[in-house]
Parts: C-alpha cells; structure tokens; sequence
C-alpha cells in the first residue's frame, strides 16, 4: 500500500493536528507578504529577479554551477533523467523510492527510460552492491545502464554520508550519472549536522523540495552542473512546466530557506516525541526517523482509530498496515499534545 493511500478525505473541517504529509503545511502571514512584495517578471524570458535569485542562491549553497526552479518534485526528478538519460537507457534505482513507486512510472511513460529496481537495506540505502549487481554488460541485448537515482531521506531515515558516497562512486566508477531525490534535502542536513554541500557533493543534480516541511505552497529546484540544468530546463518546457511571474513562488521559498529551514530540528523532536508515546502504550510497532513516524497497530482497527483521532481534530493516514504520520511547521506543541492524547484515550 503507497504512503498515498486514503490521504484524500476531502473535508476541510477543523483540525488541530494534520499528520498525513509535510505538504499540508500552509504559507504563514509572513510567507504571505514575502510574496504579496516580490518583485516578478517572465521567467521563460530569464526575467524573473525573485526565480533569478533563488536559482543562484541554491547553486552556491549546493555548490554546482546553476539551478532551475520547477513546479514540482516529480517534475524536477524527471527533468533531471531526461536530462541524464536518452531513448533506451537505463537507471537503477531503489525499489521504495518516490521515482521508481510513487512518480507514475513518468521515465518509463514519457522518457523511454528504463528502471532497474534494486532491494533498499533496512534505513533506505542503496549499497554499492546492489549499484554494481545492477549494471548492466555493454551488450546490444541490454538496455544501456546510465544513470543512478538516490534518495535521502528515505521514509523520514536519513542516510549517512558515506553510504551515499559509496553507492554514487560504483557509479560514477561505471561512467553513469548520480541524481538525488532531495525532496526533503534540508530535514536530512538538519540531522547530518552537515553543510548542504557536502550532501550535494554526493550526486550530480539534486532535486529540492520547498512544498513538504520547508512550508512553501508550491515549488522545487533542480541543482547541478551548467550542461545538466540547461538541458532540464529545455525539459521543463517539453513538460510543460514553463512558468511566467512565479518568482511569488521562488519568495516563498526564499522565506522558508531563511525562516523555516533553522527550525525544522523542532518537527524532528515532535516526531520523536510522538514515536516515545505510542511505544509506551505498547500496541504496536513503531519506527521513526526525522520527522515521520510509521505505526502499525496490533490489533488492527485502523478505521475506528482514524475516526476517534479525526474527532479528536487529528488527522492521519488512511494506510494499511502501516499508518504513517509527519511532523511539520504546522504541528505545533498543542497539536502534538492532542495527537498524543487521542492514541492514549482510544487504546486506554
Ligand atoms: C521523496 C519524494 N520525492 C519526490 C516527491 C514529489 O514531490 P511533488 O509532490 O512536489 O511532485 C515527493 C512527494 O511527496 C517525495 O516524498
């Protein structure tokens, strides 16, 4: 069952606590005025000093040459294998990440690319084994092996530094590429306690999300070389993601890289905070990491336990078995303590 699964309710009742995804975070009065304030232009024509801004800031931050702001993150991982991959090339990639599971199979649809799914270990890594049991011999019979995607994190599991170094220099050993799904690049620093270069320094093009815990409404960027990001662009106009003033977009992500970024830690100690709770309730499994927890109940009863939290003005995931649930800038103190006190009450 995907993270996606019975995510759409389709009430916009009150809440106090909304835990299915970081994307439900709205813009605050003070993201609000950063864009109602942006200067914008056409960004097709390059005239937008709002997007110009945030593509030169997040190249020097991830220390590549350019960038190119994109609608979304799915958008932005496509355009990068676009970019990397021609018409019958493949990439490897693991087998729970968003570009292989969640992504509608969009390499495969629109850009004639392959995937080889490779078994993640227990956090979410690819090991260089599984990168080097994946490439394929320079035959005529076998798609052409081209590039490596890797994620981080990983179902809120951040993967160390040398892990990912170690998958992308198989790679990299093998003349493929490295693209990484960064769709939540800043929890993952946050915890590495790392420069976002030194992430960065992993891959050849990262994609960055600004919609998830980052708080922007809409927005990602995709990161890399000046040869990459010029193709990825030429992409994003095949794809039709060409936008003209969105540099409100790009303040808002701006906003959130100078205001929200330095207090993402704190959706990391809720989330912790709420994995302590449900173990010492003891019933169930429960697994946690950055800000996400996944809680698989013993006894079942997913319904009734979503209907009590729902009235209780918490909102989680409809999936099964597994519920997942995410911290974010808009889960405060109070909704945490009503979180926690709508599991106490159903299963005391
Ligand atoms: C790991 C990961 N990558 C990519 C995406 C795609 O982002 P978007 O929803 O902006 O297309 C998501 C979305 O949740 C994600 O979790």
């Amino acid at each position: 069952m995907s993270n996606y699964s019975g995510m759409k309710t389709g009430i916009r009742n009150a809440v106090i606590c909304d835990m299915r995804s970081d994307t439900v975070t709205g813009p605050d009065a003070a993201m609000r005025a950063a864009m109602a304030t942006a200067e914008v232009g056409d960004d097709v024509y390059g005239e937008d000093p709002s997007i110009l801004a945030l593509e030169h800031r997040m190249a020097g931050l991830l220390g590549k040459d350019a960038a190119v702001f994109m609608p979304t993150g799915t958008q932005s991982n496509l355009c990068a294998i676009m970019a990397h991959c021609g018409r019958g090339d493949e990439l490897i990639v693991g087998n729970t990440y968003h570009v292989y599971v969640d992504e509608a199979a969009g390499a495969s649809v629109l850009a004639s690319v392959s995937m080889h799914a490779v078994e993640v270990d227990e956090i979410g890594a690819v090991s260089p084994d599984a990168v080097r049991g994946a490439l394929k011999e320079d035959d005529f019979h076998s798609a052409i092996s081209r590039l490596l995607c890797l994620e981080n994190t990983v179902g809120g599991q951040v993967i160390p530094l040398d892990q990912m170094k170690a998958a992308a220099q198989v790679a990299w050993d093998a003349g493929l590429s490295v693209h990484l799904d960064g769709a939540r690049f800043f929890n993952a620093i946050t915890v590495l306690g790392c420069d976002a270069k030194d992430l960065a320094d992993c891959a050849d093009s990262i994609s960055v999300c600004f919609s998830k815990g980052l708080g922007a409404p809409v927005g990602s960027i995709l990161v890399g070389s000046s040869a990459i990001i010029a193709k990825a662009r030429r992409n994003r106009k095949i794809l039709g993601g060409g936008m003209r003033q969105a540099g409100v977009l790009a303040a808002a992500a701006s906003h959130a890289l100078d205001h929200h970024f330095p207090k993402m830690a704190a959706d990391h100690k809720r989330a912790n905070a709420l994995a302590d709770a449900l173990r010492s309730l003891d019933v169930g499994t429960v697994q946690s990491g950055t800000n996400m927890v996944f809680f698989t109940p013993n006894a079942g009863g997913h319904a009734d336990l979503r209907a009590h939290m729902e009235a209780a003005g918490v909102r989680i995931g409809g999936q099964f078995p597994t519920i997942r649930m995410v911290t974010h800038r808009d889960i405060d103190d109070e909704g945490l303590d009503a979180a926690i006190a709508g599991f106490r009450s159903f299963y005391t």
